[in-house]
């Protein structure tokens, strides 16, 4: 059975093609970057932050329908390290924003099992963002269900570099030496350590490009683009996507089911 959440579910049970799904090979990891939410509220006539809120009515839905699909780890982009660029007055909004998500989501997150975690550069946040993420980490810390992984102040760039400073400081003191270095080394000291890699990469909003997030994690991801803006976002476009993820053929540079590379 597709695990349902108390309280109010998503509409996924309700959605046409939820049928179609195969169970045993719901994608493991989906990383989402929630893009579009200006653009959908500038084409309405609204302020940009009007689109944020709206935002992050879609991140509440595609959680619980998430959850209740029976994905493990779902990554949502929600600032990353340029997006300090943006003017003062978003990005103060965006950082009250956060703030509110995790004061009204934390108890329906916790009560639906699910564990709240963050990554990024956390610690150049607001001391009282810092001490509410800690918080929410905490809390939901023992939880089995989904793992709602949020990056904020994430990039991806940032986050290599710092694990080369780890290990190249693990390296001076002797801890290691640079041929033991593998690729798990890397992989062990990214923020992400814990996590599989994503499955499926979504990008609503028309950009085809990653902006610098999961670069290293996503090497073998499947991407998965739509026009649609983020706040238009609805559970039906999750389902579809992984849909159309199920019917790819991951060969992870090997060969595929039948043993055929396809350009020989
Ligand atoms: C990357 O594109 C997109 C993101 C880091 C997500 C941005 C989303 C928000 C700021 C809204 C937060 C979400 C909620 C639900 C409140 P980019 O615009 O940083 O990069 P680009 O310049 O390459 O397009």
């Amino acid at each position: 059975m597709w695990k349902k959440w108390f309280g109010k579910s998503s509409d996924v049970f309700h959605t046409p093609g939820l049928n179609l799904i195969k169970r045993e090979s719901v994608p493991r990891h989906i990383a989402i970057i929630m893009d579009g939410n200006g653009r959908w509220a500038q084409r309405k006539g609204l302020l940009r932050t009007f689109g944020h809120r709206a935002g992050v009515e879609s991140l509440r839905d595609i959680v619980k329908a998430a959850s209740e699909l029976g994905v493990k780890v779902l990554t949502a982009y929600a600032f990353s390290t340029e997006n300090w660029k943006r003017p003062d007055e978003e990005v103060n909004f965006l950082m009250s924003l956060f703030s509110e998500y995790l004061d009204s989501e934390i108890d329906e997150l916790h009560q639906n099992d699910v564990q709240i975690k963050f990554i990024g550069k956390i610690d150049e946040l607001a001391v009282t963002l810092q001490h509410k993420i800690e918080n929410a980490q905490a809390r939901t810390l023992h939880n089995g269900g989904l793992i709602l992984n949020l990056a904020v102040n994430y990039g991806g760039r940032a986050e290599i570099t710092r694990a080369v400073q780890i290990i190249t400081e693990k390296v001076a003191t002797g801890a290691l030496k640079p041929e033991e270095i593998t690729d798990n080394t890397i992989q062990d000291h990214l923020y992400t350590a814990a996590l599989p890699d994503p499955d499926l990469l979504i990008r609503p909003s028309g950009d085809l490009r990653i902006s610098n997030f999961l670069l290293w994690q996503s090497a073998y991801a499947e991407f998965w683009f739509t026009d649609i803006n983020w706040p238009d976002f609805k559970p039906k476009h999750l389902i579809q996507a992984i849909i159309d993820y199920q019917k790819r053929d991951r060969r992870f540079g090997g060969v595929n089911k039948d043993g055929a590379h396809r350009f020989k």
